[in-house]
């Protein structure tokens, strides 16, 4: 892909497509501006080099063709702070007052146009709707890792209609950074894999069989995993449909020796609520009409030791039903464990990155990737659509 760098962008309108897609309180109050300022050096790059900086990203998934509570004008306000630059907001992403704002923009001005998603043609990548976007700008830039991964207007058909479609150095590193480690791993090579759903990860886990050492299972999909072996495991979550393709991944990882770790106790309670009564057992002990919410303190010593020598540690999604305190202490061991390991560590997908930012372990890990969705399909070893289109682009116009 090419990049931003490449070319000349000063007194261009330069359309950069981010992701802000940040968590927001009932009250449109941030809760994690990380996506924000993880873009902030191509926009500053774009800043410095005297372009006219077109913002645009989706929030949400609005039903209706404007939702209020998922308007970007919130992020606006952080985003002008955080450049200390006027950040003028628009009403919408396409349309006469859009392009007359942007016709009245200086060399060094930014705009932030609506969420895109405001236009149903953004999500069915609709071709109309790309020529408009596409139309506000003479550069158009991808920087938004964490929704190429849909094929969805503002990062695939924009491609076909826009001067130049060039990358953003968000996107170019998180790219960059997994494909290098996945194509020459040091090893062993440890994936951590949690969350609630097999079948979300069934895919990565087939593609990541050809790559690990080890494999770390969490979240309820090790319960699927864990039934498949013969557990009862009372009420917990299962994936009756799945337990036969999760016998099959484990039955495959031992023919290429692949060592496969499940939970050996779990944190249960008989009803998934912050005030229900917890106890701590065995998981080939769980109660009949108790279910396993999170992994237990043995569990967190084993994982723990099984990264003690790993030199490649990849982490996808939680130990346990992390958004309540009494089933969060798995995840957060997790993250001490992957930081304090002498392993290059990669983390990203559903809310491990949120959990290693709340204990504050940033800066012990050594990449900390914004996408989720995004993030999984690379573990599947798929190529994100975005990156595509960007790269088929180059041929029209190099
Ligand atoms: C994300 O948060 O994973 C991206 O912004 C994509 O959002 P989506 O899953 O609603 O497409």
């Amino acid at each position: 892909m090419k990049s931003i760098k490449e070319i000349d962008i000063t007194n261009k309108r330069v359309f950069i497509r981010v992701d802000f897609n940040v968590p927001m309180d009932e009250q449109q109050n941030i809760m994690d501006d990380t996506r924000i300022r993880s873009v902030l050096p191509t926009l500053r790059y774009a800043l410095d080099n005297k372009a006219k900086l077109i913002i645009a990203s989706h929030m949400g998934r609005p039903k209706r063709k404007k939702s209020p509570k998922l308007s970007l004008k919130p992020i606006a306000k952080r985003l002008g702070r955080l450049l200390e630059k006027d950040v003028k907001m628009a009403n919408d992403c396409i349309g006469p007052d859009v392009k007359s704002l942007i016709s009245a923009m200086k060399a060094g001005d930014i705009i932030l146009l609506e969420n895109l998603r405001f236009h149903r043609e953004e999500q069915e990548n609709n071709d109309e709707f790309a020529k408009k976007l596409a139309s506000l700008c003479d550069i158009y830039v991808n920087n938004a890792f964490a929704v190429s991964h849909r094929v969805n207007a503002s990062v695939v058909a924009i491609t076909k209609y826009a001067p130049v479609s060039v990358s953003g150095f968000l996107l170019q590193k998180e790219i960059g950074y997994f494909s290098k480690i996945m194509a020459d791993p040091q090893h062993p090579l440890v994936a951590i894999i949690g969350g609630a759903k097999v079948s979300d990860k069934l895919m990565a886990l087939d593609n990541m069989l050809d790559h690990v050492d080890k494999f770390i299972i969490g979240g309820a999909m090790a319960n699927t995993f864990l039934k498949s072996k013969g557990y009862d495991l009372g009420k917990s979550k299962i994936e009756e449909d799945l337990v036969g393709a999760a016998g099959s991944i484990m039955k495959k990882a031992a023919k290429r020796k692949v060592k496969f770790y499940l939970p050996i106790d779990a944190v249960v309670a008989r009803r998934l609520d912050s005030k229900a009564q917890t106890k701590v057992v065995p998981t080939q002990e769980i109660p009949e009409n108790w279910m396993a919410l999170d992994i237990g303190p043995a569990t967190s010593l084993l994982f723990s030791e099984v990264l003690y020598n790993a030199k490649t540690v990849i982490w996808n999604g939680p130990m346990g039903v992390f958004e309540i305190d009494s089933f969060s202490r798995g995840t957060i061991a997790m993250v001490h464990s992957v930081a304090n390991c002498y392993a290059l560590s990669i983390v990203g997908g559903g809310d491990t990155d949120v959990a290693v930012h709340k204990e504050m372990a940033d800066d012990r890990i050594t990449y900390i990737s914004t996408g989720g969705g995004a993030f999984l399909t690379m573990l599947e070893g798929k190529i994100l659509p975005a990156a595509t289109a960007l790269e088929d682009s180059e041929k029209k116009w190099l």
